[in-house]
């Protein structure tokens, strides 16, 4: 084994840059012994030179200049954590054309052009890993990549949005209204200035589009998910979850149907005694089904300065250890099937409806008689509410075809006797 120092460079200076620097300050001496090799920081690209800085970094170190470092042959691992994906994917591109191994964070770029880089990773044989792309803490990329290797898996789920998870969260144990704990997520950090990606689910669909592409080996895209946030969840709904033993989480689920691929993202009535249903605050966790572990459970934190950085420097370390063995590349795209993906008309679950109907005899009657035509089965009614001539009924429908669903409630919204359907939510299995 060759002792020598391994210089890096880190593309972004925020929330994760400074916890990677943290990290690899206290890790210093630790990972001579855990790779074999010192670790340096030799650059640290930023877009604001100026910008007030934690005094622990070196201000020595920082550039808004990309070519000092593409061009610096001594560096051989890039650390992208800047976000966004234009100048980042042509940076990583660049890096990787160089000869130079990359780590990044960035869930958003790799949703969208995993293949590409991937490929340029390939033809170069050099590594890309991103464990803190999905879930931030949680060890999920390379359970799947290496640990879990030996499984078909069929099934992931995931709650891998830390902001939507502490609102719903206090909109159930604190019954705070969805507002109030969007603006509690916010003063805590949790969520953006801007927290549209979280609420309407797109953060958590491009996470379940690499975990999907990493459990099923076949090539999963943010476009591919089907994706519905909960900014429509009422503590109506919240209520009614209660008394039916359920509790509403946003869920990304993966699955691999008779070879073809369902993805989504969405709020679910998941059973109270479901793995994920105590998953709270503002914690993420992945349920996996494999037909030779079973069922296995990731849990921890998915998002934070420390959190992520855990991942990205557990990155550098495996890079810098295949550094020094002259391995790299040796895991490089594991998509080598090309299975069909399922549109979400195909997508088989049954479903909670809440809706305001005329009270008058004949209603239910009405409602069930068009369910029945479209072979929508009902498991349970209960209404409630009645004042004024009116009522608010919830049903819960055995498992179905969604196409089936939806061609019913369009023909029930015609029906005179409906004044709203107020909630269409998806339901969890019991077992
Ligand atoms: P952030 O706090 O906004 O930091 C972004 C950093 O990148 C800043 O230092 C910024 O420079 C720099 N930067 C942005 N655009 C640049 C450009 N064009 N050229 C040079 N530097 C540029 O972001 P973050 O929260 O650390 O997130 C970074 C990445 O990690 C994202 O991909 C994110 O999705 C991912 N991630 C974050 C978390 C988390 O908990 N925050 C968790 C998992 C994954 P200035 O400082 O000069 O503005
Ligand atoms: N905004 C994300 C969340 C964190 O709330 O989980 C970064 O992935």
């Amino acid at each position: 084994m060759e002792s020598k120092v391994i210089k890096i460079a880190l593309l972004g200076l925020g929330n994760v840059g400074t916890g990677v620097y943290k990290v690899l300050e206290n890790q210093k001496d630790l990972l001579v012994k855990k790779i074999g090799s010192q670790v340096e920081i030799k650059k640290i690209l930023v877009r604001d030179k100026n910008k007030k800085r934690s005094d622990i970094v070196n201000s020595e170190l920082i550039t808004d200049n990309w070519q000092e470092i593409i061009q610096d042959e001594e560096i051989q691992i890039i650390v992208e954590v800047m976000g966004g994906i234009e100048p980042a994917k042509t940076y990583i591109l660049e890096a990787l054309e160089a000869g130079k191994n990359v780590v990044t964070a960035n869930k958003d770029l790799l949703a969208e052009y995993g293949k590409d880089l991937l490929n340029m990773a390939s033809l170069h044989n050099k590594d890309l890993a991103f464990e803190a792309s999905v879930a931030g803490g949680i060890p999920i990329v390379r359970p799947l990549k290496q640990c879990l290797a030996a499984n078909n898996i069929y099934e992931i789920m995931g709650i891998i949005n830390g902001t939507t998870n502490y609102i719903l969260t206090k909109m159930t144990y604190e019954n705070l209204d969805f507002d109030k704990a969007l603006e509690e997520a916010k003063k805590l950090g949790y969520a953006e200035a801007d927290p549209t990606a979280d609420i309407e689910g797109y953060d958590a669909a491009r996470k379940i589009a690499i975990l999907a592409s990493l459990a099923f080996q076949s090539r999963v895209s943010f476009k591919d998910v089907y994706v519905e946030g909960i900014t429509k969840i009422s503590t109506a709904d919240i209520e009614y979850a209660r008394e039916l033993g359920y509790v509403i989480k946003l869920v990304g689920i993966a699955r691999n149907v008779n070879d073809n691929i369902e993805t989504r993202v969405h709020p679910m009535f998941l059973p109270k005694d479901h793995p994920l249903a105590s998953v709270n605050d503002s914690f993420n966790a992945v349920f996996v089904r494999g037909d030779a572990v079973g069922e296995a459970m990731f849990f921890g934190r998915g998002a934070g300065e420390l959190p992520t950085a855990s991942a990205v420097v557990g990155d550098i370390i495996d890079i810098g250890r295949n550094i020094i063995h002259h391995s790299t590349g040796r895991i490089s795209c594991t998509c080598y099937n090309n299975l069909n993906i399922h549109p979400i008309s195909e997508v088989e679950t049954s479903y909670y409806l809440r809706m305001k109907v005329k009270d008058k005899p004949g209603v239910m009657a009405s409602i069930a008689s068009v369910f029945g035509n479209h072979d929508v089965s009902l498991a349970s009614v209960i209404q409630k509410h009645r004042t004024q001539g009116k009522a608010e009924i919830v049903i819960v429908t055995d498992i179905v075809k969604e196409k089936y669903l939806q061609d019913a409630l369009q023909i029930i919204k015609g029906l005179s006797i409906i004044e709203e359907i107020s909630a269409v939510i998806r339901v969890g299995d019991k077992n």
